[in-house]
């Protein structure tokens, strides 16, 4: 995902600069190349070896150490970076970058960047209250290449709990993906139904099935960094909550995805007690009623212009199934993947999938991770 590119990592001296070593890798194991620069204070949370090690260049620390080529690393790292991300960035660090201070290895190179930057801030909840604070991160979040993150409340490192968490590297690792994905879906909202659905039988009980609802998370993620308005859907609920909540929000909505695994039925009663074990008997026989079809309402109450996309995972005359969804359902694009093959199906990390189409082409891919299906997918749906 981040093959190739170059992200040049500001580390500034406040405690979450314990997590940045994770952040490092992170985005190695993503495919990035990652060089550091820090101020001084940042190497008294986290080492030098560490930063060194994990990223696998010299980390610049220090403008005027001899270890560097030619004392003009602030002005080449910023030419060699794709973007830069400042994090944690105390409110030290933020009122200098907003008044253009340049006094260290850290700001010097921030001030020469004009490529894209995105800025983690994490302090105490009075520092991020302050005046002078609240002036520097108003100036910075104008800047048209910044993306200023807001800070998380919660324990903060001097014993209190308030707002000035830095986010976690999941988190930021996620605005870099991001930052480097057009934005092909902006203004656009997308509603997603994922995960599986449960029927109740009793208060202890349920029907359900072996979805986990990834590859509805991986389009949800997609679809954002797309810059869509996303509706995730996620069960677990029952198919008669997940549908009137897939029908409010895809009234004014510009394409919904189904990828829910969804039951077609449902137990006809459903106890308000424990149901007891019958004791002269050894069977039991429960009583299944009908569920809404999610897709085929959607599917009715489609205008012109939504997109309606659905999915079929099948076992056996896979192509015939899904073609007869496709129609059936009146949607506007299926999505198949057989159980038959390897490496598809619930709770994999990868699908293999044949996308149908209303016109009667299809198109087959290899075995992806989910997150390139969901890619493809999207690629696939022309949006008016
Ligand atoms: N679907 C739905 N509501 C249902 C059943 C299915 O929205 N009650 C959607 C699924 O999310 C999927 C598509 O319809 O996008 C096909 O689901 P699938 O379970 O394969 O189809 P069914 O019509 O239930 O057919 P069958 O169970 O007989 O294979």
């Amino acid at each position: 995902m981040l093959e190739g590119k170059h992200i040049l990592l500001g580390l500034s001296g406040g405690i979450a600069a314990y997590k940045i070593p994770e952040l490092i890798r992170l985005l190695v194991k993503a495919g990035a190349e990652v060089r550091v620069t820090t101020t001084a204070n940042a190497l008294q949370f986290v080492t030098e070896v560490t930063l060194r090690t994990l990223s696998g260049h010299t980390v610049y620390s220090d403008v005027f150490a001899s270890v560097n080529a030619h004392a003009t690393e602030h002005i080449s790292l910023p030419e060699w970076a794709d973007m830069m991300v400042v994090a944690p960035a105390t409110a030290n660090v933020l009122c200098k970058m907003a008044a253009g201070i340049a006094d260290d290895a850290l700001t010097t190179t921030f001030a020469a960047m004009r490529k894209p930057v995105i800025i983690a801030p994490a302090m105490n909840d009075k520092m991020f209250a302050s005046p002078a604070t609240r002036r520097a991160m108003n100036e910075l979040a104008q800047w048209t290449n910044i993306t200023l993150l807001d800070c998380a409340e919660g324990p903060l490192a001097c014993g209190t709990n308030g707002k000035g968490r830095m986010q976690e590297p999941e988190y930021i690792l996620e605005e870099i993906y991001s930052a480097f994905t057009p934005k092909t879906l902006s203004g656009k909202k997308v509603v997603i139904t994922a995960g599986p659905t449960i029927e109740k039988l009793d208060p202890v009980r349920y029907i359900s099935n072996f979805s986990t609802g990834k590859m509805g998370r991986a389009l949800a993620q997609e679809c954002r960094r797309r810059g869509a308005e996303v509706t995730l859907i996620m069960g677990s609920m029952s198919a008669r909550e997940m549908c009137e909540q897939a029908v409010t929000a895809f009234a004014d909505a510009d394409m919904a995805i189904l990828s829910a695994a969804v039951a077609d039925y449902r137990p006809e009663e459903q106890a308000t007690t424990k149901i007891k074990k019958q004791p002269d008997t050894t069977e039991m026989t429960l009583h299944l009623v009908e569920n809404p079809d999610i897709a085929a309402t959607l599917g009715e109450m489609k205008k012109p212009g939504q997109q309606l996309v659905g999915f079929a995972l099948e076992t056996d005359h896979e192509l015939e199934h899904a073609q007869s969804k496709l129609v059936k359902k009146n949607l506007d694009m299926i999505v198949l993947n057989s159980l038959r093959d390897e490496g598809a199906g619930f709770g994999c990390d990868t699908n293999k999938v044949t996308l149908l189409f209303r016109d009667g082409t299809q198109k087959n891919y290899p075995l992806l991770t989910k997150e390139a299906v969901a890619g493809i997918i999207l690629d696939n749906i022309k949006l008016s």
